[in-house]
């Protein structure tokens, strides 16, 4: 197995419109995708056959993508329709660019580099349109890694020097937490969790009950955070980081959450809480690649960075061409203090 067979997400779906195109990066592979008159997307590799201007910079008419420098056009499947300078004399079907699969899930746009790989569909995201529940979608560059991003998302310590206040104070109470590495996951279930959300807290929690508190990471680039409160408050983060290249990673991260009849009305709170707690960790992740690009990643562990060590092992096997999945199933527990 290797990155390019993955399903990455390229776009939200409705960011294109018909008869659009837009140029994305994924692996460092140059995309244009566009959307026909009647819906369906497609992917191309964004060079054109002809002279290799970007085709991503020309226009979709009728449903095809047509190059802005001398306006070869490409259909659906990548085959070029037309020369214009060739007029009546170009025969169709005798050229084709590349294209990449693509599926429409969630309202989110899926392409895959490798054809005939072994995943068959992309990740489902939690609760997705689920009775009760509302999704908020952002979107954030991270002058980071997929795996430094990925460790980021399901990381206790660094939430009360980082996210003092708007998300958790330090209160040095002691955390346990059961780590297990399966079938190219790793799922942390924390204990002792209680009410220490900043100010957010007399809200989400208001009894003070243990949260339920889960945190997975699947292979290679998705986390998801689960909360479960006091009555039926459920609150998840699912993150899904799709490498532009070895250093930036765009990620479009899903608040999907049920506060029962405060779900609708605490909107923009939610956005604008979560977008800051973003902000601060979009700071650290580029202040950490920074000194990485010049001292490279030389990382020292304590008990807690179990759960990255084990993320980092399933990221690479995935870079040696291995199956993660294969990886025998591990688990352990750890205490830490926060
Ligand atoms: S480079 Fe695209 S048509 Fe000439
Ligand atoms: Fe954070």
């Amino acid at each position: 197995m290797k990155q390019e067979d993955f399903w990455y997400i390229v776009a939200e779906g409705h960011e294109l419109k018909k008869n659009q195109v837009i140029s994305r990066s994924i692996l460092g592979e140059w995309l244009a995708v566009f959307r026909d008159d009647a819906g369906k997307v497609s992917v191309l590799q964004d060079k054109c056959l002809h002279r290799t201007a970007q085709i991503s910079r020309g226009k979709v008419t009728n449903g095809q993508l047509q190059c802005p420098y001398h306006g070869w056009t490409y259909n659906q499947t990548g085959e070029v329709t037309a020369i214009p300078s060739m007029g009546e004399s170009f025969k169709p079907g005798s050229k084709c660019a590349k294209t990449y699969e693509v599926i429409e899930q969630e309202d989110y746009i899926y392409v895959r580099l490798a054809s005939g790989s072994h995943e068959t569909r992309p990740f489902s995201m939690p609760c997705y349109k689920a009775p009760g529940y509302t999704t908020i979608r952002l979107q954030n560059v991270f002058k980071n890694n997929v795996t430094n991003c990925a460790e980021n998302f399901v990381d206790i310590p660094h939430t009360t020097f980082v996210h003092p206040k708007i998300f958790r104070d330090a209160k040095h109470e002691k955390f346990g937490a059961h780590i297990l590495r399966e079938e190219g996951r790793v799922k942390v279930t924390y204990k002792n969790e209680k009410k220490n959300f900043g100010w957010f807290s007399w809200f989400l929690n208001p009894t003070g009950e243990e949260i339920g508190h889960t945190d997975e990471f699947f292979v290679p680039n998705i986390t998801s955070v689960h909360y479960r409160f006091s009555g039926q408050n459920h609150f998840i983060i699912t993150s899904q980081s799709i490498p532009i290249n070895d250093e930036e990673t765009l990620v479009y991260t899903d608040l999907t959450y049920n506060y029962g009849i405060w779900t609708r009305f605490s909107r923009p709170l939610v956005r604008w809480q979560a977008q800051t707690i973003i902000d601060q960790d979009v700071e650290i992740l580029n202040n950490q690649m920074k000194t990485i690009k010049k001292y490279g990643a030389h990382f020292q562990n304590s008990p807690a960075d179990i759960i990255h060590t084990w993320i980092e092992s399933i990221q690479s096997e995935v870079a040696q061409g291995r199956d993660p999945k294969l990886l025998p199933r591990k688990e352990t527990e750890i205490e830490f203090w926060v």
